[in-house]
């Protein structure tokens, strides 16, 4: 299914440390959100990509992305000072009808299969995440006391894109908004309001930047995925 795009861009990166916009971090000299952008960019199926980004990155972010394929397709929107908002203005130059994915600029391996696979699941049944599963023993502790072992087979690392109707996501960040709800990600805005979402199988290289220990990690996995190409 064709879709539009929002790549939220606009975070400060604290975790990171970096003192700047951790989306301008380089992986093999190019900077993370040339990675990101370039995968919308290439799809023929992905109409805008829309950046919500800070008004003083713009700049840099118009120098980075300057020469990359059909860069016609980019719009930029403005930061809010949650990711939530940035979402939400992003949504007004979205259009009204079809598929809207969102993606966290800061994930730059997302492949092209899951993209589609996400829009196609979320035109046919209304919303679709990308998850894995959980690798780990989860446990839930109350002053570094256990208080829980949470059964791992039914649990799912979340990760974008995540995949929507234009109308379900607008109505979910409508009624986000006026209860004063504020969601680490799109679906959890969508399941308030009682609609099912779909997950549709991401990829352990799907990884988000966020701590000085995962440019390591990009590192390995863009050599990876460079090898295969
Ligand atoms: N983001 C955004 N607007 C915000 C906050 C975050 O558009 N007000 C974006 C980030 O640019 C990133 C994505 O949302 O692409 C995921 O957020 P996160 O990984 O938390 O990035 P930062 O907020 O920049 O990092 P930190 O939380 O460590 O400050
Ligand atoms: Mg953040």
């Amino acid at each position: 299914a064709d879709y539009d795009v929002i790549i939220p861009a606009a975070g400060s990166g604290k975790r990171m440390g970096a003192g700047m916009n951790k989306l301008f971090l380089e992986v093999n000299k190019r900077p993370l959100i040339a990675y990101t952008a370039e995968v919308f960019l290439k799809d023929p199926h992905c109409r805008k990509v829309i950046l919500p980004v800070q008004p003083h990155d713009i700049e840099n972010m118009k120098h980075v992305l300057g020469n990359m394929p059909n860069v016609e397709k980019i719009f930029f929107a403005e930061g809010g000072s949650e990711r939530q908002y940035s979402v939400r203005n992003g949504l007004e130059l979205a259009e009204k009808g079809g598929v809207i994915l969102v993606h966290d600029g800061a994930r730059p391996f997302i492949s092209a299969k899951i993209i589609s696979e996400l829009a196609n699941v979320a035109a046919e049944k209304g919303a679709a995440i990308a998850a894995v599963p959980v690798k780990d023993t989860i446990k839930r502790a109350k002053n570094h006391i256990v208080t829980e072992t949470i059964e791992r087979s039914s649990l799912w690392q979340v990760q974008t894109p995540q995949a929507f109707r234009a109308p379900l996501l607008k109505q979910a960040h409508e009624t986000a908004e006026r209860d004063g709800f504020l969601g680490t990600d799109e679906a959890s805005l969508v399941e308030r309001i009682g609609h099912i979402v779909h997950i549709v199988m991401g990829s352990y290289d799907n990884i988000k930047i966020t701590t000085p220990e995962d440019l390591y990690f990009a590192e390995a996995i863009f050599k990876k995925l460079a090898g295969k190409k």
